[in-house]
């Protein structure tokens, strides 16, 4: 047998185990692990490095157009190639529906944003906000089948929120259908009635966005998601997760039983409010929904991390770019907190943060940072086991780390459009050295090496964790 590339001398890291092979590699795929192998093409020396599975990105954002004319500063060709870069291999942003539209034409839509731009591979969730009887009846149905077998809901945002009843239609189609429904958890009345106070008394700084955008207010989103989806017997995803009033909902149903899962962002780990609360407008730069909260929910989201409440660590990479009247300064450098775009850029810093400030620091062991960074967003989006881990079979996306290496984020050496990370200066141990997506090199040393269109697209198949309990009221 004679291979493509062999990696030699690896520390093998999984979800579950570590090990020392080489790793034999053929058409893309892993073919061979062991010793003495055989002869390849290429070989990589992996002598003092860890080899783990190329990270998947399941949660982030490129090229949605917003409502209000806000432009994302990264399309698929620049934000794939910011991702590959940090060690990414995989990354599923969303095909976002509008109101009115259909969500066949959504998903259309995002295959011609996406077509020939990506470096590494790529699928969608969906973001359905127009639950009407075509979309349920036919289109899902479909389109679940076709592969696209997760999909994100708000319970806030006008253009966007499902009320409660859409919300149980849609969670009792995702039951019947096998899709995994990820929940945008915070409550529209409590951050409407907050934003009405605040903008009587004057308060309308971006720091206030964090304060209209209550812990309370995430915490009863959070728990009404979970008890409506209790009512329809479906597993149900809460996304950025931002302190422990959410997480304590989470923890209490997956307590009961209930097939809850919870997923958090590198914001609610290394930001506060008072990163809002900067100089001037800078505050800006820090608005993302939930917002971050205080170093107590830091410790919370790491204790989270910590005891497995949450199984997927993902950027909600929301690109805007700072000094630019389409992004953050769309309505100029006064503008009410409720007129900043949300979002903050994380593609490429995501794995290399969760690395140095979780697995070096000793907060959670490098098997728990693959389970949270690749093989659990692969199994919770039917990717797995083609992606999201190191096994016979399984694609050859492989990121290969130096755990001692020495760096510090700065957005000049960054590879997205946006000009500023919410990083700068953070010094990091660890690095990912050598990427591969399927077998062919996609960045090295910080420099993605790709060219675009080298990313296909994936079909998710429907996810085991999708899976219903069987105890549905009133069936
Ligand atoms: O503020 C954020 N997170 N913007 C991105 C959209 C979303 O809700 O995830
Ligand atoms: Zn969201
Ligand atoms: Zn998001
Ligand atoms: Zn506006």
């Amino acid at each position: 047998m004679r291979f493509d590339t062999l990696i030699k001398n690896a520390l093998i890291i999984t979800a579950v185990d570590r090990f020392s092979a080489d790793i034999g590699i053929h058409g893309g795929r892993i073919t061979a692990l062991g010793r003495d192998l055989g002869e390849a093409d290429d070989i990589i020396d992996a002598e003092g490095l860890w080899v783990l599975p190329g990270g998947i990105d399941a949660h982030c954002h490129l090229d949605q157009p917003l409502g209000d004319g806000a432009v994302m500063a990264d399309d698929f060709h620049s934000g794939t190639r910011s991702a590959a870069a940090g060690g990414t291999t995989t990354v599923i942003p969303f095909a976002a529906q509008h109101k009115g539209q259909s969500l066949r034409a959504a998903v259309e839509d995002y295959h011609r944003r996406s077509e020939g731009k990506a470096f590494i591979d790529y699928a969608f969730h969906m973001i359905v906000t127009d639950p009407n009887e075509t979309v349920l009846k036919e289109e899902l149905p479909a389109l679940i089948e076709e592969g696209y077998s997760s999909f994100k809901i708000y319970m806030t945002y006008d253009d966007l929120r499902l009320n409660d009843r859409e919300i149980l239609n849609v969670l009792a189609l995702a039951r019947r259908e096998g899709a995994m429904v990820m929940v945008h958890a915070e409550n529209a009345d409590c951050i409407a009635y907050l934003a009405e106070l605040l903008t009587e008394s004057g308060q309308t700084g971006p720091y206030y966005h964090g304060v209209a955008h209550s812990s309370i207010g995430e915490r009863e989103a959070s728990h009404r998601a979970i008890s409506l989806a209790e009512l329809v017997d479906v597993p149900v995803l809460i996304v950025h997760v931002s302190g422990p009033e959410a997480i304590e909902q989470i923890r209490w149903a997956q307590n009961r039983g209930l097939r809850v899962y919870g997923e958090t962002c590198p914001q609610y780990l290394m930001l506060t409010a008072a990163d809002l609360d900067r100089d001037g407008f800078d505050g800006a730069k820090y608005v993302c929904s939930p917002p971050p909260r205080d170093p107590a929910a830091q410790e919370a989201v790491w204790q989270g991390l910590e005891t497995g409440v949450f199984q997927v660590f993902s950027s909600d990479h929301a690109p805007f770019r700072f000094d630019d009247p389409q992004g953050k300064k769309l309505h100029g450098e006064h503008a009410h907190f409720e007129h900043i775009p949300n979002g903050i850029p994380g593609l490429e810093t995501r794995l290399p943060i969760l690395f140095s400030e979780g697995v070096v620091k000793q907060r959670i062991d490098v098997t728990r940072f693959v389970a949270l960074t690749a093989t659990n967003p692969a199994k919770i989006y039917g990717l797995y086991p083609r992606k999201g881990t190191i096994a016979i079979g399984s694609d050859a996306d492989l990121t290969l780390w130096d755990a001692a290496a020495k760096s510090t984020i700065r957005n000049a050496e960054l590879h997205h459009a946006v000009d500023y990370t919410p990083y700068e200066g953070l010094e990091l141990t660890g690095k990912p050295v050598l990427t591969l997506c399927r077998g062919r090199m996609v960045s090295r040393n910080g420099q993605p090496t790709a060219a675009p269109g080298d990313g296909i697209f994936l079909h998710c198949d429907r996810p085991q964790p999708a899976r219903p309990r069987g105890e549905a009221k009133g069936f």
